[in-house]
């Protein structure tokens, strides 16, 4: 069955009270923004975070941006600095989003910041999402409407052909998006602002606002997800990628239903080769084989499908000291 469908023209309660109340149960809707469609959900419900990520099919480990209608309610989440907070003055709302530390008393669930200490935020210039967020009492926290991996969706149209054969997904029809290309991501959790990703506010005019210019973050348009930090997934022995064989120094982490013989110690991710099983395994194997101190692991190569394509970026970010 298609999405139940409610179209954002004219802008009235008729339109924002049945979408507000969707939200409010927990459920996710595909809306408008100035820059493309976003698949939206109670940012402080950890239940909606995480039919977020499961509509997305989206690896569990990509943070996801917070969608507000005021920097003083940001500000009860997120730690502006000086810097920040003359940003966000000047650019929003707008196609602007500021990597920030994570408050102390932050009530958006970790597992939307991917467990990282810091928060994405933004303010988008889009009537229909800021008449909802101004009416509700939690920020929507929104990836691209589009299934992981998959282009954005900028029309309706796209959304549907993305996700339309999703259950539970209302989509507002709001037409195209002005813009049609995604926010500009800044990480303002170091000294000097760091560019994760170039969007729909061109940097050039950062860097003019700032005086200074940027720091482009080496990996371009990937985000600073918590792989950037090799020593956040590094375990302590040497990781060796792509082992077609193994020795009995070795530790195996194996994949797939037909495992090299003669490691010191195998844990399968998954017998079947499933890629869901093997990234819910991940970590705590990897945890398990520096905890056995073998002197070296050896992983088997795991195919660059689906989670597989984050499974292989974490390993590789393990696999380099
Ligand atoms: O224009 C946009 O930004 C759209 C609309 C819907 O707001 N959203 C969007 O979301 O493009 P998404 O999830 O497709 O891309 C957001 C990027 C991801 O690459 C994610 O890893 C990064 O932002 N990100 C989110 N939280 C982060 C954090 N705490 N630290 C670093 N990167 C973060
Ligand atoms: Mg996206």
């Amino acid at each position: 069955m298609p999405p139940k469908t409610v179209n954002s023209f004219p802008l009235s309660l008729e339109s924002l009270a049945p979408v507000g109340q969707w939200l409010r149960e927990g459920n996710v809707a595909a809306l408008p923004t100035e820059t493309v469609y976003g698949l939206a959900g109670n940012g402080y419900d950890e239940r909606a975070v995480a039919r977020i990520f499961s509509l997305k099919n989206r690896p569990q480990f990509n943070p996801l941006i917070l969608h507000y209608a005021h920097i003083k309610e940001i500000e009860q989440d997120a730690l502006f600095n000086p810097t920040a907070l003359h940003l966000a003055q000047a650019f929003w709302p707008g196609p602007l989003t500021l990597v920030l530390p994570r408050s102390p008393q932050c009530r958006v669930p970790l597992l939307a910041s991917a467990g990282l200490p810091t928060l994405a935020v933004r303010i988008p210039r889009a009537s229909f999402l800021e008449a909802l967020i101004a009416q509700e009492r939690f920020p929507l926290a929104a990836p691209s409407a589009n299934r992981s991996g998959h282009i954005s969706s900028t029309t309706p149209a796209h959304v549907l052909r993305s996700l339309g054969s999703q259950e539970n997904l209302l989509l507002v029809d709001g037409g195209a998006c002005p813009i049609g290309i995604e926010s500009t991501i800044l990480d303002l959790t170091t000294a000097t602002p760091v560019l994760l990703r170039t969007g729909a506010l061109p940097f050039e005019k950062i860097e003019e606002f700032l005086g200074q210019p940027l720091r482009m973050e080496q990996s371009g348009n990937q985000p600073k997800a918590p792989g950037q930090l090799t020593s956040h997934y590094a375990p302590r022995q040497p990781v060796r990628l792509n082992a077609t064989s193994v020795s009995p120094h070795e530790g195996l982490l194996a994949f797939g239903p037909s495992v090299c013989e003669g490691a010191a110690l195998t844990l399968n991710l998954s017998e079947t080769g499933d890629m869901i099983q093997a990234a819910a395994r991940l970590f705590s194997y990897l945890h398990l084989l520096e905890e056995s101190e073998i002197p070296q692991i050896a992983v088997m190569p795991i195919p660059l499908v689906g989670l597989g394509i984050a499974i292989n970026d974490r390993l590789f970010r393990a696999s380099i000291k």
